[in-house]
């Protein structure tokens, strides 16, 4: 297994990881009709915008990655103006059936919510890292994690937050080991956050 930079190659597959991973860790792709979704939410944007913080864990396929954003704000205007108004017209509001996955996330497109202001000051990147279950455990998601820091502090990062579901608790656990700590904790989840340096 090795990481390498993110290849324009990799979309489809990438998006596939993140739905084989969506479900708090575990295989959602039982969960939603539509297999695109997640990823034109957490995975596309990150490739359009940031492609230089895109690394991926190969083992003759894609099996994991981190994407991350040098800049949050920043991001979130870029996909304001060029991402989401595309996708809010693929995916109208009534696109699929009121209480499913799918609608969920149809309405999460069409009402985003930015981060806050108090942790951009101190945090102003963000992450997200997915490795399908055969990648796991092997120090891949280590070696991922330190990929990123040293992109994001070569960037001009300070320091990098992430949200992770309260019910992973697998993750909690290793992002806790990579030096993350809790910022913001409610039923549903965490915001973590940790220097680059
Ligand atoms: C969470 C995830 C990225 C971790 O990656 P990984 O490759 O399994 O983790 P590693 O093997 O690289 O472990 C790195 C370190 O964290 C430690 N660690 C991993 N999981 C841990 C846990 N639950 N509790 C405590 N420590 C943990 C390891 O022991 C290792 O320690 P060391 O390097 O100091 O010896 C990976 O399991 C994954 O992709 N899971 C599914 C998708 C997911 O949940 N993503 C996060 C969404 S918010």
């Amino acid at each position: 297994m090795i990481i390498r930079p993110y290849a324009p190659g990799d979309d489809a597959a990438l998006y596939d990881i993140c739905l084989r991973t969506g479900d708090n860790g575990g295989d959602a792709s039982h969960l939603f009709t539509d297999p695109r979704l997640l990823g034109e939410i957490f995975v596309g944007p990150y490739l359009r915008f940031e492609p230089s913080l895109a690394f991926v864990v190969d083992d003759g396929a894609a099996a994991g990655y981190v994407l991350g954003a040098r800049h949050t704000p920043s991001f979130e205007e870029a996909c304001e103006q060029e991402w989401w108004p595309p996708l809010r017209r693929r995916y109208p509001r009534d696109s699929f059936p009121a209480g499913t996955r799918d609608a969920h996330y149809v309405e999460i497109i069409h009402e985003r919510r930015n981060a806050d202001p108090a942790i951009i000051d101190e945090y102003p990147a963000h992450l997200h890292i997915d490795m399908l279950p055969r990648a796991q455990g092997h120090g891949m998601g280590r070696a991922l994690m330190e990929r990123l820091l040293a992109a994001l502090r070569d960037a001009g990062a300070p320091g990098v937050h992430l949200g992770v579901g309260a019910a992973n608790v697998r993750a909690i656990g290793f992002y806790e080991r990579m030096g993350f700590a809790t910022l913001r904790a409610s039923e549903n989840g965490r915001v973590m956050a940790r220097a680059t340096t």
